[in-house]
């Protein structure tokens, strides 16, 4: 495994494509150093590119230049997300940001496949790069610890996991006991992230993680509370926070096809295809990037 860098990209020619448009740098938007927010989960289906694609562009409506890098090379949905962006705008007659997106291949099966040092070489280098270009750089992961998804825990400065609200997920953070709600035993994945934290220690660096409750049903207020308990006792003993949740909305999911999210819709730009977004979805993802401290309250 690589070590933490923020060294230069190695020189000739970078086997990844670049996509995407981002103001060139200016002295007032250079507001510090980088931050690497990583998206993860070992398991699939809970949100992480929803809440990628979420972050992403809301951050760009802040001001923020950010870049993107989809190193779940099997499903690649943000880069389709991103594709849909930048298909659909123009043909819109639309005008609204896009990130950098740094594709690390065409073949993404093909590198999947590919030895696994190789393989994080070229997500090492785009990652670099994507860091010269933005102000954040959100990648969005695989479920599964696969050689890329490791070492985007090592380049994180902050890991947003998001978890269905159910006790079957909540054992991807830990076993705690019924009664006393105390940890029984940290999960494999909580290992990867405390080794992932002590690994960057040792550079004098640090990881926030936040896990985030997504989907969350108007109605199933006992389950909600009962894992809510469950999840304030976990974070204390393993250590991480606690986000305020996202709710089940078809806002967060009707307007893939278009590369939009409501944080998009907040700037007065709608498909006619799509429902009016509630107003609390916007104000739901407002207070999440509050929770990620990317942006004050
Ligand atoms: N808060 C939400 N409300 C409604 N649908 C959601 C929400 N979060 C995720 N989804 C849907 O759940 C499915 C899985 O989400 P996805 O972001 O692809 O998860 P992952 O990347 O973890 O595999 C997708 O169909 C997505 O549109
Ligand atoms: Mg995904």
């Amino acid at each position: 495994m690589r070590g933490i860098w923020r060294r230069p990209p190695p020189p000739g020619r970078a086997s990844f494509r670049v996509e995407g448009f981002s103001p060139p740098p200016t002295p007032e938007r250079r507001r510090g150093a980088p931050k690497v927010v990583i998206v993860a989960n070992e398991k699939g289906g809970v949100g992480k590119s929803t809440v990628s694609a979420l972050i992403s562009t809301a951050m760009m409506y802040h001001g923020a230049r950010v870049a993107v890098i989809d190193v779940d090379l099997r499903q690649q949905s943000l880069s389709h997300f991103f594709a849909n962006r930048r298909r659909w705008l123009p043909a819109a007659g639309v005008d609204a940001p896009i990130p950098l997106e740094y594709k690390l291949t065409e073949d993404t099966v093909a590198l999947a496949d590919a030895d696994p040092a190789s393989m994080v070489s070229v997500f090492e280098r785009a990652l670099v790069l994507a860091m010269e270009a933005a102000d954040v750089v959100v990648v969005d992961t695989p479920g599964g610890n696969t050689p890329l998804s490791k070492s985007a825990h090592l380049q994180a400065d902050l890991l947003v996991t998001p978890m269905n609200d159910s006790f079957v997920d909540f054992d991807m953070l830990g076993a705690i006991d019924p009664v006393t709600l105390k940890v029984l035993r940290p999960s494999v994945y909580s290992k990867v992230v405390h080794d992932s934290r002590k690994r960057r220690a040792e550079y004098g660096r640090q990881l926030d993680w936040v896990v985030l409750r997504n989907r969350l049903a108007a109605t199933e207020t006992r389950n909600r509370e009962r894992v809510g308990a469950g999840i304030e006792a976990l974070a204390q003993q393993i250590g991480f926070r606690v986000a305020p949740g996202l709710r089940e909305r078809v806002a967060y999911r009707e307007m893939f096809p278009f590369g939009l999210t409501v944080a998009d819709l907040s700037f007065g730009l709608r498909p006619a295809e799509v429902s009016v977004p509630r107003r609390a979805a916007q104000e739901e993802v407002r207070d999440l990037l509050i929770a990620l401290r990317l942006i004050e309250g």
